[in-house]
């Protein structure tokens, strides 16, 4: 799961790697969910039209597999929108984020940072909730699980932390 995932480059982003380099790993072998708050973002990533600036760092064989060219832009292919999918979540709103079942990963870069306090713990705990034992928290490289929230065990990695929760 990405979230906040915005417009929807991250989720794309995952599932061309996860399709390109998990050797066996076929579109109906994971679900990847996309959420953000906002909905007019979570329209675009539906939409998954994007500028050539958003795909300056994709290499051209990976442009023609994954997107038709429109004019300027760049039409992600109809098996890549089906292979994820976008829903307008508040990451606060714990009942609704229960309803979107149990992941092993999930990423949140970048708006943890935006959060008060309390909010950032309440984010935290929903995350928690939802994922599954042994499974992986990525956050944005200035983003950090407070140390007294033992539940998440750090793992450094390169300059940013990743979390795994602890199996039960
Ligand atoms: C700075 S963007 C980061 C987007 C993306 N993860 C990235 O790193 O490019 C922050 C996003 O957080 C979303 N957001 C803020 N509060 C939220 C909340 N309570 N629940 C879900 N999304 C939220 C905003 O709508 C925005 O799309």
């Amino acid at each position: 799961m990405s979230a906040p995932c915005s417009t929807g480059e991250e989720v794309y982003s995952i599932a061309i790697y996860l399709l390109e380099e998990g050797n066996y790993i076929k579109k109906r072998d994971f679900i990847l969910v996309g959420i953000d708050i906002d909905s007019l973002a979570i329209e675009k990533a539906k939409e998954g039209l994007y500028s050539e600036r958003s795909l300056h760092k994709v290499p051209q064989n990976l442009r023609e597999k994954y997107f038709i060219k429109e004019g300027e832009f760049y039409r992600v292919r109809p098996f890549l929108r089906e292979s994820v999918s976008f829903e307008v979540v508040n990451v606060l709103d714990k009942y609704r984020m229960k309803r979107l079942g149990m992941f092993d990963v999930i990423f949140s870069r970048n708006m943890l940072i935006y959060f008060e306090e309390r909010e950032r713990l309440e984010a935290i705990a929903n995350f928690y909730s939802i994922m599954k034992p042994g499974g992986y928290l990525f956050l944005g490289h200035a983003e950090r699980i407070p140390s007294h929230f033992k539940l998440f065990k750090p793992v450094k990695l390169g300059k940013s932390f990743l979390y795994v929760k602890e199996e039960d």
